[in-house]
């Protein structure tokens, strides 16, 4: 009764360029490893669930990338969204789909576009909270220690009271602003949402139905199509009139039977120039450099940079230069939260 949902839908903007509506970050083999993110998450999974119990939920757009990538799944486990509505509808469409076929199945939702260093101790924690959803009406997620008052992930705090490695939490705070997520770590009582969930379908149906009925009764009306040629069209409609909302704020900040598995296996979100770059292998002089490249007088930078063609660089400290496609983006490494923006500007110009 184990199933996998991914989410891959997202399309990565603060990766720009290398990751583009076109082709968005977890197609990339991002690491150099010869296997994509999304690849590696497929990976993750092996011995958890059969192949055969992964679905991928992505933009239509992605379908045909999601198919020759990941061959070993039919094209009924890649579940097509017209638009992208955040993360709540993509995992209400896949756990009432799921629910649809196997009422007791206990569901893994995982992102597309993480890393995790240490598989057998992903494993070990993933199995812990499939154990601990077994029945149960519980929503688990897995929290990650803190290392920085990152403004980009959800904060956890938790009931710290037990041996046991799943704690109840207390409260759940989405994407914080920065004097609050310094609160939050300065306190020691809080850890990152890793956004990987794990829950029994009949649990994360009855939170849908609390706390986002909207979303729970437009998804509960496809019962009689999903997995008939009448799913696209129904899907294609219902999520013309869905709102756009993520998991995180319309279900886990709302919830009160939410626990977390404390975790620590290697986990990163590469949601980022700078997340990159620390995950990263660095020469002599901490850069990460990945292309035909010579350096000169450089230091701290990150240089991804086509390998047909040679890139000199001389003189520059802690920068993120950046080609891909037709696009080349220089940009101090400080400073990158302007990615958006420079994407906002650039579809403007056309
Ligand atoms: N199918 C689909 N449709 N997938 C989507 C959509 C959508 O509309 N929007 C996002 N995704 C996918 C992304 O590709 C990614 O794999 C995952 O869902 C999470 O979305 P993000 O947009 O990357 O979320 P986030 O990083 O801002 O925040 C989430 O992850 C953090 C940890 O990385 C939250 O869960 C935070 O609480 C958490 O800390
Ligand atoms: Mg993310």
């Amino acid at each position: 009764h184990t199933y996998v949902v991914i989410m891959a839908g997202g399309v990565g903007t603060r990766f720009w360029p290398f990751s583009r509506s076109n082709y968005p970050k977890q197609f990339h083999d991002v690491l150099g490893t010869g296997r994509t993110l999304l690849q590696q998450t497929a990976d993750r999974f092996d011995g958890i669930c059969p192949p055969e119990n992964i679905f991928i939920v992505t933009s239509d757009k992605y379908r045909e990338l999601c198919k020759q990538q990941l061959p070993q799944l039919s094209y009924d486990q890649i579940l097509c969204e017209p638009i992208a509505r955040n993360t709540a509808p993509c995992i209400a469409y896949a756990c009432y789909k799921i629910a649809q076929r196997d009422p007791e199945a206990n569901v893994v939702v995982a992102p597309a576009d993480h890393i995790i260093l240490k598989q057998e101790e992903f494993q070990r924690t993933i199995q812990t909270a499939l154990d601990a959803t077994r029945g149960q009406d519980i929503l688990v997620t897995l929290g990650i220690q803190p290392s920085r008052p990152d403004t980009g992930y959800g904060y956890i705090q938790y009931v710290p009271d037990t041996d046991s490695p799943i704690k109840k939490v207390k409260t759940f705070t989405e994407k914080p602003h920065l004097e609050l997520a310094q609160q939050f770590i300065e306190s020691g009582e809080f850890v990152w949402n890793a956004g990987i969930f794990v829950w029994n379908a009949q649990a994360i149906i009855k939170a849908f139905e609390d706390h986002l009925p909207e979303v729970a009764e437009i998804f509960a009306e496809g019962k009689d199509v999903y997995y008939s040629d009448q799913e696209q069209p129904f899907v294609d409609k219902a999520y013309s009139h869905c709102k756009s909302i993520s998991i995180d704020n319309g279900v886990m900040e709302r919830a009160d039977n939410v626990h977390v598995v404390l975790s620590d296996f290697g986990w990163s979100d590469l949601g980022t120039w700078k997340s990159l770059y620390e995950v990263s292998t660095k020469n002599d002089d901490l850069n990460v450099i990945d292309g035909h490249i010579m350096l000169y007088d450089t230091r701290n930078c990150i240089i991804k940079t086509p390998k047909d063609r040679l890139v000199v660089v001389n003189g520059l400290d802690g920068f993120i230069v950046a080609e891909y496609d037709n696009v080349l983006m220089i940009c101090r490494k400080e400073e990158e939260q302007k990615v958006k923006a420079f994407v906002a500007d650039a579809k403007e110009r056309g």
